[in-house]
């Protein structure tokens, strides 16, 4: 089990200087609006990951008016202290330590503390373009995955060369359709080893999903999921080949694993168009649960879960059965906010969990 036991929080954000120690394994953060519950989860989200969950430079993490900012956290491992140190100066470099020693690489700490936090505008996933739906299964396999990170990162560093031999092919500079074959064949390897991985993960991942979602409704609602991609057993090179006059006329590459998308339909409907507000909630966390689940059997240990406004826009029914399984079937740490103090005690109350209510 993953568990945070402390954190100080010095200039990060609102904060000036606070400490926060944590001796239960659920925890309620109830404060008012911007008292500071997302920031103290985003405090906790950067120890695991060495940056902020929210897009942005990280000078913006700095309190107004300070030079820098210092986050320090205890956390026990399977019984073994982490003591984790991050310093932040206003044009230096960011320092990381694990007990003590400085990481030269960021990404060596990926994956040690691995945490799912759900905040309010993750919604986008739901809601928004193939991209957010893209960027989390790739942020899931590659926590998991190295070999599928790199494939990744090679497959979007061609991809990019051919858009732009696209380009200049399309305007005349270039005419040379040799260069464009060999872009072709170097593309079509990490694009279809990213296929068969997705395929592969996502045949356990989506029905994962679609438990947690009948879980949290529980009704007859009909859920269902699709991976969506073009692409089939070893196709892509003739995919390039058949799309490669179009692809000059727009300039881009049409067709790949860059384009793949998760669908869901709800009662035979697009789940986007026709579900509730709710309802897309209650997917939202069917999805993020189902992330936390297989981390926690990948690694053989619960990572941290951080819900951001888990009660806005759920119903009773839902709240109750969502953190019935995170708060007392499910075993690890969770840091829960709400800007009602009652509502919190009330909902651990009726659950009879034993957890920590914390005032901001
Ligand atoms: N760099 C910064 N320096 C100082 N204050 C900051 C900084 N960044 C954000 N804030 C302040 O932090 C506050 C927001 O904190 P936060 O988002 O954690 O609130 P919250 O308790 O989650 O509120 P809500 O209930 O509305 O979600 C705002 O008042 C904002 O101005
Ligand atoms: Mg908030």
């Amino acid at each position: 089990m993953l568990s945070l036991q402390k954190i100080s929080i010095t200039h990060f954000k609102n904060y000036e200087i606070s400490s926060f120690c944590f001796d239960k394994s659920v925890i309620g953060i109830c404060g008012l609006n911007g008292k500071g519950k997302t920031n103290l989860l985003d405090a906790i989200y950067y120890c695991c990951f060495t940056k902020s969950y929210f897009p942005g430079s990280d000078t913006l993490n700095i309190k107004f008016n300070q030079e820098g900012f210092r986050i320090e956290s205890s956390f026990l491992l399977n019984e073994k202290p982490q003591h984790i140190v991050v310093i932040n100066r206003v044009n230096a470099k960011k320092e990381f330590y694990l007990n003590q020693s400085v990481y030269e690489k960021l990404s060596q700490h990926i994956g040690l503390l691995p945490a799912v936090i759900v905040a309010p505008d993750d919604i986008d996933i739901i809601n928004g373009s193939s991209d957010g739906r893209r960027k989390y299964i790739d942020t899931l396999i590659s926590q998991l995955d190295n070999e599928y990170l790199q494939s990744l990162i090679l497959h979007n560093k061609i991809l990019l060369q051919r858009n732009s031999l696209l380009k200049n092919i399309a305007s005349g500079n270039i005419n040379d359709f040799g260069l464009l074959d060999v872009l072709d064949d170097q593309l079509s390897i990490p694009a279809q080893q990213i296929y068969n991985k997705r395929k592969v993960f996502l045949e356990k991942l989506l029905p994962m999903i679609i438990l947690f979602y009948k879980n949290i409704a529980d009704n007859d609602e009909n859920l269902i999921a699709f991976y969506d991609s073009k692409i089939c057993e070893n196709n892509y090179k003739e995919l390039l080949t058949i799309n490669r006059q179009k692809d000059v006329a727009i300039q881009r590459t049409s067709v790949g694993i860059h384009k793949d998308d998760l669908l869901f339909e709800l009662n035979d409907q697009v789940f986007k168009n026709i579900a509730s507000q709710g309802q897309k909630k209650s997917l939202l966390f069917a999805m993020k649960l189902a992330e936390y689940e297989t981390i926690k059997n990948s690694k053989g240990f619960t990572p941290l879960l951080l819900l951001d406004d888990v009660f806005e826009k759920l119903d009773d029914k839902r709240i109750t059965n969502l953190l019935d399984w995170v708060c007392n079937k499910n075993k690890g740490q969770v840091f829960i906010t709400d800007t009602h103090k009652v509502r919190l005690e009330n909902t651990f109350n009726q659950l009879e969990i034993d957890g920590q209510i914390i005032e901001l």
